[in-house]
C-alpha cells in the first residue's frame, strides 16, 4: 500500500471499486445487513428532510432508499467507476465530485436539509475540511448524519489515539485488490470536530448488532448552529 494519507484514500477506492459494488449488490458486510442500513434509512426518517445531499454515496444504495422514501437525493462521490454504477441503477441525481472540489465547482450553489455521510469520512485533513464546509451547503433544518465505525468497538487491540489504520477487506469473497488506508477518530475527537465546524449534537445513537450486543456503529445527528451567511 501508499503511504496512509488522503490521496491513497481516494486512490484505494478507485482499485477497488468493482470489489465494493460486488460486495454491496450480494450484501457480503452482514452487519450493513442486519444492523447498520436500517438505522441510517431510521435516523434520517426520523427528521423528515425534504432533500438531501449523500456524501461519499459509492454505488448509491442509499441514495436509492432515501429517493424510494419521497426525499429528494443528491449522491455525490470521488470514483467514477462507483457513481457510473450508481447512475445505471438509477434513483437519484449522481455526481462524480471529490470532497476537495464540493468548493470550486458550481456545486457549491446547491443547498440541502441535510447532509449524510455513511461510512464515508475516511480521510484526515479531507474529512476536517469537509465537515467545516458542509455547513455552506444547508438551509432550513441544517442537519448533518454520520453513521461511522464505533471508535470503542473498532479499536480492537490497537491504542485508543486518533491515527491512520488499514482495511485488508478479509472475510469477503471479493478480491480487493488494494488495502485501504482510513483514519481512526476517538470519539472525543468527532465531537471536538463537530462542534468546532459550529454543529451542535442532538443524538448519538449507537445501533446494536443483534448477536453480539455490541455497538454495530455510531450515528451523530447534528445540526449547525450558527448564522448563515
Ligand atoms: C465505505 S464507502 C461507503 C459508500 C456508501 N456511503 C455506502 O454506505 O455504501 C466510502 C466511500 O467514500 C468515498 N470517498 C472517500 N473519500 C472521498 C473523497 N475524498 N472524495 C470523494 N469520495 C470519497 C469512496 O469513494 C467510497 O465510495
Amino acid at each position: 500500500m501508499l503511504n496512509p494519507n488522503d490521496e491513497s484514500v481516494i486512490h484505494s477506492w478507485n482499485q477497488n471499486a468493482q470489489a465494493w459494488i460486488a460486495t454491496i449488490e450480494n450484501e457480503e458486510i452482514e452487519s450493513r445487513k442486519v444492523v447498520t442500513n436500517g438505522a441510517i434509512i431510521d435516523a434520517i426518517l426520523s427528521y423528515s428532510p425534504n432533500s438531501i445531499l449523500d456524501v461519499g454515496c459509492g454505488e448509491g444504495w442509499l441514495t436509492r432508499e432515501l429517493n424510494l422514501r419521497g426525499i429528494e437525493v443528491t449522491g455525490i462521490d470521488g470514483v467514477a467507476v462507483l457513481v457510473e454504477n450508481a447512475k445505471a441503477k438509477g434513483g437519484g441525481k449522481f455526481l462524480v465530485l471529490p470532497y476537495e472540489d464540493i468548493t470550486t465547482t458550481s456545486f457549491a450553489n446547491n443547498r440541502f436539509d441535510a447532509v449524510v455521510c455513511n461510512f464515508s469520512l475516511l480521510g484526515k485533513g479531507s474529512v476536517d475540511n469537509l465537515v467545516n464546509l458542509i455547513p455552506s451547503l444547508l438551509k432550513n433544518n441544517r442537519l448533518l448524519f454520520i453513521q461511522t465505525l464505533h471508535p470503542v468497538t473498532t479499536c480492537n487491540q490497537q491504542p485508543y489515539i486518533d491515527g491512520w489504520r488499514q482495511e485488508f477487506w478479509t472475510g469477503l469473497n471479493s478480491q480487493f485488490p488494494e488495502v485501504t488506508p482510513w483514519y481512526f477518530r476517538k470519539l472525543e475527537t468527532w465531537v471536538n470536530l463537530l462542534n468546532s465546524a459550529g454543529f451542535s449534537i442532538l443524538e448519538c445513537r449507537e445501533p446494536i448488532h443483534p448477536q453480539q450486543q455490541k455497538p454495530a456503529s455510531i450515528i451523530f445527528v447534528a445540526q449547525y448552529n450558527r448564522i448563515i451567511t
